[in-house]
């Protein structure tokens, strides 16, 4: 049966249900429906709308079906969506009372009411992923020590940086994600409930009071905004695609790390795959997947916005497409944030490989132009100087050390710029490479995530 039948002379089609029906997917909401439902009977009551013995006789019925989907024993009817099911449950629960559970509401409110609860609880389990990830990546910096590696730009090995400031660099991307969770909670946290369908009610209802029952910070100043806004889901989207393509970063990085030709890294075994056919295959399949499943999180936030452009206000049925991309991306990046935690803190980082890769006399090729600018020469020139040494090197077949040597304006003085190690010692830039800068770059972003993780335990 449809909450619509009055109006209605004949039952919906079977491919009518089959086509708009929601329960299928946003059955997931039904703690937030339950949670909703029992804040506008508070809500009814204060208005007096309700006596308190028909708010007790609903909130009685709302709990039964609460235990009724905790312990799996609920039945659907055919009900068209969550919304639907628990308000005919409480009906075949309460009767005549159950059936002024509506009073007042609109699915429109109502199915907005929910997903802002959902997305707020969905915020902070993401926040908490992320921070457990960034916690892993500060301790790789930390236990790093001194090591370093080539720091490529182009894919190419351009300068030896360390492996503390490569982690760290992870960290601060996602340092922005938990900014931009925190920056869209704020968003989300506005009660729509009260708005009704479109334009609210003739009933004394009171917006601010179920408010407050469902912990938001506040509630909707339009009625018609209230109902038709899902910039918080595009938002959510937006925040969950970019998360995950700064996963996909580190996931192409340990693709590349983990080959033979780099060796840099080996994955522990329970978190790489094995080949089907070929024994001697381990892969990174944790890696990959993190960069392949960004095209489909990029695909919800784009469908997602699809679907919001031109909508005429206020609520259209097209704003249920807005919960199947919503649960895709978060429950696709809460599991690409757990796995890559998980592969990262088990991973063995090569350091001895990575420091011969860095130890390459050419990537000090600019500390030897910055020594000659020291000695009062113009960069451009100093520039040409070291291209012509390098190319030299490269033509000739010649040692760097030995041209540097030779050379009336670098010579021995300049031996100790091209000894292994030197490029890490004389980088002295706040937020540069240097040993120094990152030590102190470690003691910032310790602070910034023990506040940030503050923060988001004060949210509750
Ligand atoms: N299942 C719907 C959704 O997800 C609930 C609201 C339906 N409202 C309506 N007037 N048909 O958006």
């Amino acid at each position: 049966m449809t909450l619509w039948q009055g109006r209605f002379s004949s039952t919906p089609a079977d491919e009518l249900m089959a086509f708009t029906e929601s329960l299928s997917f946003d059955i997931r909401l039904w703690r937030q429906d339950i949670f909703g439902s029992k804040a506008h009977v508070l809500g009814l009551k204060e208005s007096k709308i309700l006596t308190p013995l028909e708010s007790e006789i609903l909130l009685g019925a709302l709990d039964q079906v609460e235990r009724e989907m905790e312990e799996g024993n609920f039945v659907s009817q055919g009900d068209e969506d969550i919304h639907s099911a628990i308000e005919r449950r409480v009906t075949e629960i309460a009767g005549d009372t159950g059936a002024k559970l509506h009073t007042g509401r609109s699915r429109n409110d109502q199915v907005a009411t929910d997903l802002r609860l959902f997305v707020k609880g969905a915020l902070k389990g993401l926040a908490r992923d992320v921070i457990a990830l960034e916690r892993v990546l500060l301790d790789l910096a930390e236990s790093a020590g001194d090591t370093y590696l080539p720091g490529y730009t182009h894919t190419q090995r351009a300068q030896p940086i360390l492996v503390a400031h490569h982690m760290l660099a992870h960290g601060w991307a996602f340092m922005r994600d938990l900014e931009r969770i925190a920056d869209a909670y704020k968003r989300v946290d506005v009660s729509p409930l009260g708005a009704g369908a479109l334009g609210g009610s003739t009933l004394p209802l009171k917006p601010d009071f179920v408010a407050s029952k469902l912990e938001f910070a506040g509630r909707f100043r339009n009625s018609l905004d209230a109902v038709s806004d899902r910039d918080f889901v595009a938002e959510t989207l937006f925040v969950l695609a970019t998360i995950g393509i700064h996963l996909s970063r580190i996931g192409e990085e340990i693709v590349l790390w983990s080959t033979e030709e780099f060796s840099f890294v080996r994955l522990d075994d329970a978190y790489s795959t094995g080949s089907s056919m070929l024994p001697n295959k381990k892969n990174p399949d944790i890696a990959e997947l993190s960069r392949g499943k960004v095209g489909r999180l990029i695909g919800n936030l784009t469908g997602m916005l699809a679907t919001l452009k031109g909508l005429p206000l206020s609520y259209n049925r097209d704003l249920q497409e807005d919960k199947e991309p919503l649960f895709d991306s978060l429950d696709t990046v809460t599991l690409a944030l757990k796995a890559t935690a998980g592969m990262l803190a088990t991973a063995n980082f090569d350091y001895a490989t990575m420091k011969a890769a860095a130890d390459s006399e050419a990537l000090v090729a600019i500390d030897l132009a910055e020594f000659l600018v020291m000695k009062g020469i113009p960069f451009r020139k100093a520039h040409g100087i070291v291209g012509g040494i390098i190319r030299d090197s490269v033509e000739r077949r010649v040692p760097i050390s030995e041209l540097v040597a030779a050379h009336p304006q670098l010579g021995i003085e300049a031996l100790e710029i091209v000894e292994p190690g030197g490029a890490i010692r004389r980088r002295v830039t706040p937020g540069g490479s240097g040993i120094e800068a990152v030590k102190d770059q470690l003691v910032e972003f310790t602070e910034r995530l023990n506040q940030e993780s503050k923060s988001f335990e004060d949210l509750g």
